[in-house]
């Protein structure tokens, strides 16, 4: 193993940026972390759950951690843990220190569904993490448990309230719209964002149909036409050239910035910079598409750091060049969520 900035992590900078075939290059490493979710939210899994990965499938801490050096040699300045839900994994800030460690890795951020929050926060934030998203798709606690199956809103809303104490910021808050669902609580949503900003900031998410379409999306369009009854949005410049999938605005008159994140209707594949490292260890290159090769066995097989970089080099350059689901119909998203993390 090298340490950062040892010798492979020169050999591998000199490689330069991490290309694919269209130009893209990648500075955004998601890692799924665990299948399993305390939720079961109605969009993203079976009451009953899945069949979860053995646990000799997933990839180690320090193989993640191992990962995540290689990924910031090649160029990967940020790094989110997503799931299922990170934080049901053991020891979770153990992970967050190793991958911390890493002097290139600017930004350590973590996708969660709050629940375990108000107890961890302090302890990520101790850890090295710079910030968290929180998935809030209603503020109705009836509606909040039915969405999630379980989930408890007040322990979600003082886990938003203990994220802001440990400063994990900004918070962005992800709100999945479903049409017949919770389309009719958007204005409520920017309330509750509008009273916390600018430490919280809201995204809408256009639901992604997996597999087949249960729900119902709901275009961006729609979503800041009703906002637009009660606010005017400024749009906001596109911030830095690898920029998000988020199309963001200004809430006019207060410190609010909202977000579209609109794969179906604004489709971003031309700009995306991210890639996927399953739970399982496999890289996904592309949210869209089942093609992913395993980087898990390339480790467990003994390759050093300089080969995983290039095996990654040549599986980025297989990634496709985008999805093609619409808001009605297209062809739908390959595979689990909760494998893929988000
Ligand atoms: N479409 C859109 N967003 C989804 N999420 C989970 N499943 C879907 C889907 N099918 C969201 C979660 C969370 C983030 C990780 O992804 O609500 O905010
Ligand atoms: Fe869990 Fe997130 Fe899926 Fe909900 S959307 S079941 S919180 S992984």
């Amino acid at each position: 193993m090298n340490a950062a900035g040892g010798p492979a992590d020169a050999a591998i900078r000199r490689g330069g940026p991490l290309l694919d075939r269209f130009g893209r290059q990648h500075t955004y490493l998601r890692v799924s972390v665990t299948d399993r979710c305390n939720f079961r939210c109605v969009y993203c899994m079976p009451a009953e759950g899945l069949s979860w990965m053995p646990k000799a499938e997933l990839l180690t801490y320090e193989e993640i951690g191992r990962l995540a050096g290689v990924f910031a040699a090649l160029g990967v300045q940020k790094v989110r843990l997503t799931g299922g839900e990170p934080t049901v994994r053991a020891d979770i800030e153990a992970l967050v220190r190793a991958i911390a460690a890493h002097p290139g890795l600017r930004d350590l951020a973590m996708t969660t569904n709050g629940h375990n929050l108000e107890r961890l926060a302090p302890r990520l934030a101790a850890a090295g993490m710079s910030r968290v998203n929180i998935s809030i798709d209603s503020l109705d606690p009836a509606r909040f448990a039915r969405l999630t199956r379980g989930g408890e809103l007040a322990r979600v809303l003082r886990g938003i309230e203990a994220a802001r104490a440990a400063r994990l910021l900004p918070i962005k808050l992800n709100a999945v719209v479903i049409g017949g669902e919770n389309d009719d609580e958007v204005l409520d949503l920017v309330e509750y964002a509008r009273e916390r900003a600018p430490e919280v900031e809201l995204r809408f998410i256009e639901y992604m149909p997996f597999d087949a379409r249960w729900h119902q999306s709901v275009p961006s369009a729609t979503l800041r036409q009703r906002i637009g009854a009660r606010y005017t949005l400024r749009p906001l410049p596109r911030e830095g050239a690898a920029h998000g999938p988020a199309r963001s605005y200004l809430v006019e008159g207060t410190a609010l910035r909202v977000g579209f994140i609109s794969a179906l209707s604004e489709h971003f594949c031309a700009t995306c910079n991210r890639l996927r490292l399953q739970s399982d260890g496999h890289l996904r290159t592309c949210l869209a598409h089942d093609d992913t090769p395993s980087l898990r066995d390339l480790l467990r097989a003994g390759a050093d750091d300089l080969a995983l970089a290039e095996a990654i080099r040549a599986m980025v350059m297989q990634k496709p060049e985008g999805h093609e689901a619409q808001l009605q119909g297209g062809v739908p998203f390959e595979g689990v969520m909760t494998r893929i993390g988000g």
